[in-house]
């Protein structure tokens, strides 16, 4: 089977990895030329633990290929994923304009019968009209038809959530796209559950939405926890014990971020407008992690009252351990606020500082080790939680720092180890 994928991105790139990996046939196209050449020099244009490796062995046993040909990949893949990006659009709807992108180049230029995958996270119903799109628009007498198969990896893990995925939605119409998306799967260890695929379209939004809505609801009750005297480590532990709960996606902190979670509870909230629904629960959640993003920002400023001058060290840009992306970062938000309000800024991050430096122009210095951010620094902010970060002793942030004062976002110290080396040190929910 002659699979392609449309889009090289953190999902496209995995999959096609993944599934070259597996035996397949895989071709991975992108518009975007630089990529495809870092790829052919055996680079992977992302970070992720243990994608370059992948890249380089399927690329040198020649079932991975990457292009910037579309019109001669599409002729006569047997498979097309699409994996291009669904960025928000300002009210908040996705933009589909990059899916309708490669619909109407897999129309103009498909010579044979296609199986087309729709992988893109897509608002319900979009696969029919996909479809709808691509036969009205088809130069050449050839049957398609469209699946749904949204993805599930998560960023910092994608290689290891791919191969060993917890479930493969597929949505289908008909028996034959069934079968080939069996063939597809036959090698992964993974339950495969076919729907509808507006069912499927859904599965991802309310897992999605789910995740998010538990993260802005532990940030809630983390924030009551301050004003109540409790704390949220204890409570979130002996909530965790409740197998009906569990621990994931039980950890406060300064709100979540990425590529997914802030778009697909938008898109969601949006769609639910469009019909006439009122969807309460994510309207909460997408309230509070507003909030939740620059409260260490509020707490700060009860304690300095202004940032002008002031010598910052921002340890953690990219919006999780284990990714260089950058999407909808707490570090974002934050950082434009201690600008605007005249802070000398010094950033440090293991892997997305090349990213920042590219996507935004901010007077801020770089560090190359994130002892050297605090070097004499008034205070200190932690956005994300890398090993290096964690690995900083109490005791350096008092020896460093000008003044030792950090605001830690990811929870990463125990307070009573910061108050014994004489740190002062706010966390989120750990007694008022
Ligand atoms: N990133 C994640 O963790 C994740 C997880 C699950 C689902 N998703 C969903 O998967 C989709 C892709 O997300 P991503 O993070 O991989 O996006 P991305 O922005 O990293 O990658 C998209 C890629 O598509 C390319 N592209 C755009 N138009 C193209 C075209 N016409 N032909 C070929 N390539 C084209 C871009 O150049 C880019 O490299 C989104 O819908 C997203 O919501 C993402």
């Amino acid at each position: 089977m002659k699979v392609v994928v449309a889009g090289t991105g953190y999902v496209g790139l995995v999959t096609g990895v993944c599934l070259a990996d597996k035996g397949h046939d895989v071709t991975c196209i992108d518009m975007n030329t630089k990529k495809i050449d870092t790829l052919k020099k055996g680079k992977s244009p992302i970070y992720e633990p243990n994608l370059e490796k992948l890249i380089v062995k399927n690329y040198k046993a020649g079932n991975l290929n990457y292009s910037s040909d579309y019109k001669k990949e599409y002729q006569y893949a047997d498979i097309i994923i699409i994996a291009v990006g669904t960025p928000e659009k300002a009210d908040g709807s996705a933009n589909l304009d990059y899916v309708y992108e490669v619909a109407k180049q897999i129309a103009e230029n498909l010579k044979k019968d296609c199986i087309i995958v729709i992988k893109s996270t897509v608002p319900i119903g979009t696969n029919d009209a996909i479809e709808k799109y691509i036969r009205e628009n088809l130069k050449n007498d050839v049957n398609i038809e469209v699946v749904s198969n949204p993805e599930f990896l998560s960023q910092g893990t994608a290689v290891r959530d791919t191969m060993e995925a917890s479930r493969i939605i597929v949505g289908v119409k008909s028996k034959k796209a069934r079968d080939i998306m069996q063939k597809l799967y036959k090698k992964f260890d993974s339950p495969i559950l076919f729907m509808d695929r507006k069912s499927s379209e859904m599965v991802k939004y309310a897992s999605n939405d789910f995740l998010a809505l538990k993260i802005s609801y532990i940030n809630d009750i983390a924030n009551l926890c301050e004003v109540v005297g409790a704390n949220i480590d204890d409570v979130t532990k002996g909530m965790g014990y409740d197998k009906r709960i569990g621990y994931e996606y039980l950890r406060p902190g300064c709100g979540y971020g990425g590529s997914c979670f802030p778009k697909d509870t938008k898109s969601l909230h949006y769609l639910a407008t469009q019909g006439g629904y009122s969807l309460k629960s994510i309207e909460a959640t997408i309230a509070i992690n507003k909030r939740q993003k620059i409260i260490l920002i509020e707490k700060a400023k009860k304690e300095l009252k202004n940032f002008n001058n002031m010598k910052v060290a921002i340890l953690g840009l990219a919006f999780k351990p284990g990714t260089d992306d950058l999407r909808d970062a707490p570090s974002i938000d934050n950082i434009e606020i201690l600008l605007e309000e005249g802070a000398d800024i010094k950033v440090y991050d293991p892997k997305a500082m090349d990213k920042f430096k590219q996507e935004y122009n901010y007077k801020v210095e770089y560090a190359s080790t994130a002892k050297e951010a605090l070097k004499d620094a008034d205070v200190c902010f932690i956005f994300t939680e890398w090993d290096e970060i964690k690995n900083i002793k109490p005791n350096e942030y008092k020896e460093l720092m000008k003044k030792p004062i950090v605001y830690d976002g990811r929870n990463i110290y125990n307070p009573n180890d910061m108050k014994r080396c004489r740190v002062k040190y706010y966390s989120i929910g750990r007694g008022k």
